[in-house]
């Protein structure tokens, strides 16, 4: 059985936005799987070092996790395409990027929350992927959102990725075909 194939028995993954800025302030934002949340409130991510993000955190040492909803699927999948750094993802998919209160990089107001992230430090690399780990500074999430997807859990509206960055579902909705591939411009 191939390995990859087998993984899929594991539950979705949950998609994660990552918001970035270069050294000149021009915006970048991507979907990121490989995410991690760990008990010391921080977040652990990989990120391939060729992408724009990984660049751009190694720059400024900032970065923003947001929680996208259902709602912006296809404007998610539409933020994994390979534009050119200085292109903003948040233009391309019509996201709006709005100022953060600690750090340059700005949140994404269509998500459900934004974590606001100094890097702490890149603890190696596996394969092509740099591990890193920020420090959450800063959260932005409105209260009667976070009670409602705590007590309607099995109806969650955070967003999950269920076949390579193109269809996506909720935990108990019908799966949505974004019909974006995300590899293409
Ligand atoms: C649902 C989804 C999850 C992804 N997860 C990751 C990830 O965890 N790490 C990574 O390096 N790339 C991941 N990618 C790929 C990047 O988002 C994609 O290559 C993007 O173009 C990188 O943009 P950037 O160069 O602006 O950083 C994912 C893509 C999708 C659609």
């Amino acid at each position: 059985m191939d390995f990859e194939k087998a993984c899929w028995l594991l539950p979705p993954r949950t998609v994660v936005l990552v918001s970035t800025v270069d050294s000149k302030g021009n915006e970048n934002l991507a979907p990121h799987s490989e995410f991690v949340k760990l008990y010391t409130g921080q977040f652990l991510l990989c990120i391939e070092k060729s992408h724009n993000t990984y660049e751009n955190i190694k720059e400024t040492g900032e970065f923003v996790v947001a929680f996208p909803s259902i709602e912006i699927a296809k404007e998610t999948a539409i933020t994994g395409k390979p534009f050119a750094k200085g292109i903003s993802e948040f233009e391309k998919a019509g996201l709006t990027s709005i100022k953060a209160k600690q750090i340059k990089v700005p949140l994404v107001k269509e998500c459900l929350a934004n974590f606001e992230c100094k890097l702490h430090k890149e603890i190696g690399t596996v394969g092509t992927e740099a591990i890193l780990i920020g420090n959450i500074v800063e959260t932005h999430c409105d209260e009667d959102k976070v009670s409602t997807e705590a007590k309607t859990r099995l109806s969650s509206k955070m967003l999950l990725n269920v076949e390579k960055g193109r269809i996506y579902s909720t935990t108990n909705g019908e799966p949505i075909d974004t019909e974006v591939n995300y590899k293409e411009i």
